[in-house]
């Protein structure tokens, strides 16, 4: 007969969410993980399924841009998240992705990663990784989030071409060695799968105090378009606790950004783009 304390301890596991095995589909080449992750997503792939691959063919970026792949050196994932939170909530998520892999990448290279809004990961000022999420409702109360990283891992300075040239840089730069993208990948998916049920228990201001502490445009003079459309341009105070952005120009007007290109603006009128 099974004892009363083993039987408390089956149901406790068998409570909580399945263990990672068997959830990680890898594949040498697709067009986006993201639609990989999303076609599985669709066809009811659990919280945590992980989608990755070493080249992408039609990858994508946010804004409509394009995420070029030069195989074998990037890392493209895709993670499924199906959070316990409210749909309202949901839009949050995409800082407490971009925390997570900031503190991987900072444990890899040993430098502070920075954060810019709403969702790069920038390395002694040159972006390293960029997420892309993207969300889809099942019904009306069950939604579903798919978190599309992208980080440069293995290129050279030379693998960096147009606008990327100079602003663009990866782990092995920084580290001075390659590094395996099967591990990386665990530990990105880790920390995220971590930091996401932080979220759902409530941790969000916790983990948006983390956040401000890697913003890298915090106090700086930026430019962006505001929630009306207005082109604003003024200092930046950081994301609010619902994840929006707020900008103060030089007559004190406080703005909300919602989302699109954020740009640091120079003295001089124009503007530098920092992705
Ligand atoms: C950005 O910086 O604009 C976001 C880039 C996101 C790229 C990743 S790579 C893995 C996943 N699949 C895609 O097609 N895009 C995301």
């Amino acid at each position: 007969m099974k004892s009363l304390w083993s039987e408390t301890l089956r149901a406790f596991f068998m409570s909580g969410r399945k263990s990672q095995m068997n959830k990680t589909h890898y594949f040498d080449v697709v067009d986006s993980t993201n639609n990989k992750a999303k076609e599985l997503a669709a066809q009811g792939a659990e919280h945590g399924t992980v989608v990755w691959a070493k080249q992408q063919t039609s990858g994508r970026g946010r804004l409509g841009k394009q995420w070029k792949s030069v195989k074998g050196k990037g890392l493209f994932m895709s993670i499924v998240l199906r959070p316990r939170v409210a749909r309202e909530e949901l839009a949050k998520i995409t800082l407490v992705i971009g925390l997570a892999v900031s503190e991987v990448l900072d444990t890899i290279t040993g430098v502070k990663v920075q954060l810019k809004w709403p969702n790069d990961v920038l390395i002694e000022d040159k972006k390293c990784c960029g997420i892309l999420v993207e969300s889809s409702s099942v019904n009306a109360e069950e939604i579903y989030a798919v978190a599309g990283i992208g980080i440069n891992v293995n290129h050279s300075e030379c693998d960096f071409l147009g606008e990327l040239e100079g602003n663009a840089t990866s782990l092995a730069i920084v580290c001075g060695k390659d590094k395996n993208l099967e591990k990386v990948m665990e530990l990105v998916r880790d920390s995220v799968l971590q930091k996401s049920k932080l979220f759902e228990q409530g941790e969000f201001p916790a983990l948006l105090a983390q956040w401000r502490k890697r913003d890298c445009l915090a106090g700086k003079l930026m430019q962006c378009v505001d929630c009306r459309g207005k082109i604003v341009q003024g200092i930046a105070l950081g994301p609010d606790e619902n994840g929006i952005l707020h900008v103060r120009d030089e007559e004190g007007r406080e703005y909300e950004v919602m989302s699109g290109d954020v740009r640091l603006a120079i003295a001089d009128g124009s503007d530098e783009r920092l992705q």
